[in-house]
């Protein structure tokens, strides 16, 4: 049985006081979870969040990570700096990232790469956008984000895929549950094909894009969605919990 991971991608949003006060917040709505639960902070709310974790079950993740181990690289941040604050999970080749900041399907590999070499635990982003599922090309869009990106990977035991459909990001416009299931569908057995069934089977493969307390159990009644990255949502301790909680 793969366990259910909800994760929450805060973007670039909140300070570390507002961190602080949203942890708090949160701790309490989520200490009986069944899921694993992730928030992935920007990196100046690192410290702070980690202090504020402590003694409940939520996990600390960064929204990025460098594909160097250290050196000339400006605005960029280490592994090793990541792992000295306790971080466990790393979100790569998120879809802003690769509109806004030119990551492409060969700098998400390299940051993967870098991230599994250092023991972080990586949640790798792919999905269309709205002019390539009009154009019928989210499976050929999703086979080479996929085969790229995971290029040279031996190890899945740490791994997620955030399957996130670009139209749906923060628009409100959410996958309906039977559509994001067959394309994570595909998503799994593409994994099958490519690195074999057991892979398959054990990975842990999330929807994210507009997810919310309303639609949650809905999508994670689905049989090949483990889980939820959230945006929007994961900004309110109440919201967040309940997607959490979505039994
Ligand atoms: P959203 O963002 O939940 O605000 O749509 C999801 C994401 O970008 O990870």
């Amino acid at each position: 049985m793969r366990k259910p991971i909800i994760a929450g991608n805060w973007k670039m949003n909140k300070t570390a006081k507002q961190a602080e006060e949203l942890i708090n917040q949160l701790k309490p709505l989520v200490s009986k979870s069944k899921p694993e639960v992730v928030i992935c902070v920007p990196y100046t709310d690192l410290w702070v969040a980690k202090q504020a974790i402590a003694g409940s079950k939520i996990k600390l993740g960064a929204e990025n990570v460098a594909w160097a181990d250290s050196g000339a690289f400006t605005g960029e941040i280490s592994a090793e700096m990541l792992k000295e604050i306790g971080v466990e999970y790393v979100i790569i080749g998120h879809s802003e990232r690769r509109q806004y900041f030119g990551e492409t399907d060969k700098t998400v590999n390299m940051r993967l790469l870098q991230a599994l070499k250092n023991d972080l635990k990586p949640i790798v982003c792919v999905g269309e956008t709205l002019e390539e599922r009009e154009k019928n090309r989210t499976k050929k869009v999703l086979k080479k984000q996929i085969l790229e990106g995971l290029n040279g990977v031996t190890d899945f035991t740490n791994l997620v895929i955030a399957y996130e459909p670009v139209w749906a990001i923060g628009t409100g416009k959410t996958a309906t549950a039977e559509d994001a299931n067959k394309t994570i569908g595909y998503i799994r057995s593409l994994i099958r094909k490519t690195f074999g069934a057991d892979v398959a089977k054990a990975l842990r493969i999330q929807y994210g894009g507009s997810m919310k307390p309303s639609n949650a159990k809905e999508l994670m009644a689905m049989r090949n969605i483990d889980g939820g990255l959230i945006g929007g949502a994961a900004l309110k301790a109440e919201d967040f919990a309940s997607i959490v909680n979505y039994k």
